[in-house]
């Protein structure tokens, strides 16, 4: 969970529990930098950050977004360096990633939404000698950037459920990966729903978030624990610059800004740029028409507690935000989730 909701605690504390904890490569630089008082470039941040998420044994990856071009390829070099375990990558189609540079034993899990997708990246990978080490199928319910258009993310066909017999049918065809379902599963009944469909395993974002293990501020974990059901909605217009419909809680400062067209976005941290004519990364669509965007950069870090008092957060959330009622250590959700909980 970007931005720097998922940094290395929260990362080695679900490894330690047997899980796969993934840190987020979004804004590192500058929260690493922050955090150690020492300047260290998109390379060095990746590579700490994953370092630090293993240290304390078990597995830990990363997750890269495509839609921050600019910063993608340093990403994947210092995970890779590190031995990340996995990267996972969506918010776009990682056409890329196995060419960067060899991923010796680092897993390489694009995110997709659709059966569609998967095939034109299988199809992309298999010309240079690659396919998916597995595939996370993320649904409508999840949090952060969604794979679907405003029309789509309510209808009946896009339900997580009836998503995965045709994600599963294309992983067998190009060999039979696993497919790791995502977005709004919640209990360890859920878990076990989806892995009886034909899911080899999940991805689970909203419900860490508001652990204590978490690096998102104090005041984004009590907005998850006080959301209710009509907290939670799609940003789309204002919404995010990456273009892609972007899930809130609505009370979020710097949402409520951007609904009254109070600020303008700053656009001064440059993480979504997009090249110009010259191939120098200039371009945020906020810039162009900032009516209708949000400083995503900008709302995000102050989320993780960066430039707080400076800069209004945005909080994001699957739609599941709206059942949890405190925030607990990983330990005890592991436990919930595994089912140990409910046999001991
Ligand atoms: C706070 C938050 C930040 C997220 N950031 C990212 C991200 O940076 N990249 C990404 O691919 N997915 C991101 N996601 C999506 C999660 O990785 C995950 O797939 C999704 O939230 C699963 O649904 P759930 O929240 O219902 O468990 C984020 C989700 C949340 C809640």
């Amino acid at each position: 969970m970007g931005v720097g909701v998922s940094l290395s605690p929260l990362a080695s504390a679900v490894a330690r529990e047997g899980g796969l904890g993934i840190v987020s490569s979004a804004c590192l630089d500058r929260l690493v930098s922050k955090r150690t008082g020492k300047k260290f470039n998109t390379y060095e941040a990746a590579y700490e950050e994953v370092s630090r998420a293993k240290a304390a044994g078990g597995f830990a990856g990363i997750n890269i977004m495509a839609a921050l071009v600019r910063d993608y390829e340093d990403s994947v070099k210092g995970a890779l360096d590190a031995g990340a375990d996995a990267i996972i990558s969506g918010a776009g189609l990682p056409l890329t990633l196995p060419a960067i540079q060899p991923p010796k034993d680092t897993a390489l899990i694009p995110i997709v939404s659709s059966a569609r997708a998967l095939d034109i990246i299988c199809k992309k990978w298999g010309k240079i000698g690659y396919r998916p080490d597995a595939v996370v199928l993320e649904g409508p319910l999840a949090g952060g950037h969604l794979g679907f258009k405003m029309d789509q993310i309510d209808v009946e066909s896009n339900r997580l459920e009836n998503l995965l017999p045709p994600v599963k049918d294309m992983a067998v065809k190009y060999g039979d990966f696993p497919v790791i379902v995502a977005g709004g599963i919640y209990t360890h009944g859920d878990i076990v729903r989806f892995m009886e469909m034909g899911a080899d395993g999940v991805q689970m974002g909203t419900r860490f978030l508001a652990t204590e293990e978490s690096s998102a501020s104090e005041d984004y974990k009590n907005a998850v624990v006080g959301a209710k059901d009509e907290d939670i909605l799609v940003a789309h217009d204002p919404g995010s610059p990456c273009g892609l419909p972007f899930r809130v809680i609505k009370q979020s400062p710097m949402f409520v800004s951007a609904l009254k067209r109070l600020r303008p976005p700053k656009c001064d941290k440059g993480y979504v740029l997009l090249k110009d004519k010259e191939g120098k990364f200039s371009v945020c669509p906020a810039k162009a028409s900032n009516e209708h965007h949000f400083c995503i950069c900008n709302g995000l870090l102050s989320s993780a507690g960066y430039n707080p008092d400076k800069e209004e957060p945005l909080y994001t959330v699957g739609t599941n935000a709206s059942r949890i009622d405190r925030i607990v250590p990983v330990s005890t959700l592991m436990d919930e989730l595994t089912g140990k909980a409910l046999i001991s």
